[in-house]
């Protein structure tokens, strides 16, 4: 599911970026563009959503790896 339109950033992208460390708001909205290029900002009012999605992911085992 996407979380961010605009920029095409769904659910897995999050969560894989929480595998990676990202798992602050400021984190997750540097690297993934937030906010930027006229972009319209509604998945960033939203964040926390974002954060926990990628706490989530950090705390799942990593499947690709085996
Ligand atoms: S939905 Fe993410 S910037 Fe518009």
């Amino acid at each position: 599911m996407y979380v961010c339109l605009c920029n095409g950033i769904t659910e897995s992208d999050v969560r894989e970026a929480g595998r990676a460390g990202c798992l602050t708001p400021c984190q997750l909205k540097s690297k993934f563009r937030l906010k930027q290029n006229g972009c319209c900002g509604r998945c960033a009012k939203n964040i926390h959503q974002l954060v926990d999605i990628a706490v989530q992911g950090a705390s799942e085992p990593c499947t690709a790896e085996r």
